[in-house]
């Protein structure tokens, strides 16, 4: 039989261990080993190589409902120019293509974003070994996938988050902001401020104005409603056309995010009391949505039947109610912002949200 190897890479989301779980499971099934390889592509550059063997009894029971990795992960350090104590960059991946084959794999599978998989197709070319990538992100921001594991959960997070901002917004009449993760896409904030019931919903990938924000808060009062919900994703600009690091870095005025920001003009233009709730990596972990569990679970079979029929460098990916399996070189390119004409986009303009 063979031995597949298996890490987790990038920043954690809800889903991951389901991935593991599914993976040794019909890696079992084809009567093969697995290693769970310790965070990321860390695990490969000590000596000795850090893994753990996993077999069913080390996955099953609580691992489809756990949260996190229980092999680690990590987003420091491209083995490729690699941050040294001295403060030099290293290439060290011959270190870590050394570690893969200290190990004796006959392939890898990733469970990673874009950035972990231009990484380890990289550290694959180079080796000469093959390997598989299985898509996670709570940005859901990887091409060539409809969905990306994670993402569910966390826009699940967002959406309670809001359930329990209504009432009391409503108690107060105030307008809370509530600034959600992303990175540089607005999946989760649309998604999550349509679920939500979301008054307003500020995305990078569309151009915003105070006025029509507050144009937006009078209209919800002249319904007699005292109170509004306003969704921003992390990744919005301020009005001056700068993250909010900048401004920070200009030292003039203080944000703690873009959500503070925003609360602060808005309040400002409608003169409503404002609060603004700062999600945060909440949205990253508890246990997987059920969406989730099942999605980590046709990955990690369909990634481990992709090894057995020998097809390498592809990513698996969700299409069209099912599993299919691209280049992983094409996912990588494609980076995946909200579509202006997508059903979300359309949908959220006939909610009359801003
Ligand atoms: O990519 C996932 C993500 O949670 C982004 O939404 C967020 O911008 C970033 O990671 C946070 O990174 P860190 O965990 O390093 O603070």
């Amino acid at each position: 039989g063979k031995r597949i190897g298996i890490l987790t890479s990038g920043g954690d989301c809800a889903g991951l261990n389901a991935v593991i779980r599914a993976v040794v499971h019909r890696a079992t099934g084809y009567g093969w080993q697995v290693l769970g390889i310790k965070e990321g592509t860390q695990g490969l550059l000590q000596r000795p190589v850090q893994y753990q063997t996993l077999d069913l009894g080390s996955v099953d029971g609580h691992m489809m409902r756990q949260g996190g990795t229980i092999l680690g992960t990590t987003n420091r350090g491209d083995p490729f120019a690699y941050p040294m104590p001295d403060g030099t960059l290293k290439d060290r991946s011959d270190e870590i293509i050394g570690g893969y084959r200290e190990l004796g794999l006959d392939a890898l599978i990733g469970i990673g974003g874009d950035g972990s998989f231009a990484i380890l197709h990289k550290l694959a070319q180079k080796g000469g070994f093959p390997m598989v990538g299985v898509p996670k992100t709570i940005d859901n921001d990887l091409g060539k996938t409809e969905v990306s594991v994670g993402y569910d959960t966390a826009v699940a997070v967002a959406v309670e988050a809001l359930d329990r901002l209504q009432p009391t917004a409503a108690s107060h009449h105030r307008v809370m902001v509530l600034e959600v993760m992303g990175r540089d896409a607005g999946h989760i904030a649309l998604a999550a401020g349509i679920a939500g019931g979301a008054d307003v919903i500020l995305i990078p990938e569309i151009p915003y104005s105070i006025e029509s924000i507050a144009a937006k808060i009078q209209d919800v009062r002249n319904t007699g409603r005292n109170f509004a919900l306003v969704v921003v994703s992390e990744a919005v600009k301020t009005l001056e056309g700068t993250g909010v690091k900048k401004v920070l870095q200009g030292g003039e005025k203080r944000y703690g995010g873009i959500g503070d920001y925003i609360g602060e003009k808005i309040a400002d233009a409608t003169g409503a009391e404002t609060r603004v709730t700062v999600l945060g990596h909440v949205q990253r972990g508890s246990m997987p949505s059920p969406r989730d569990r099942l999605i980590a679970s046709a990955f990690g079979v369909h990634a481990v039947d992709l090894i057995a029929e020998g097809k390498f460098n592809r990513m698996v990916a969700w299409s069209n109610r099912g599993v299919i399996d691209v280049p992983i070189t094409e996912a990588i390119e494609h980076y995946s912002c909200v579509e202006l004409d997508g059903a979300l986009v359309k949908t959220a303009r006939g909610l009359n949200i801003s």
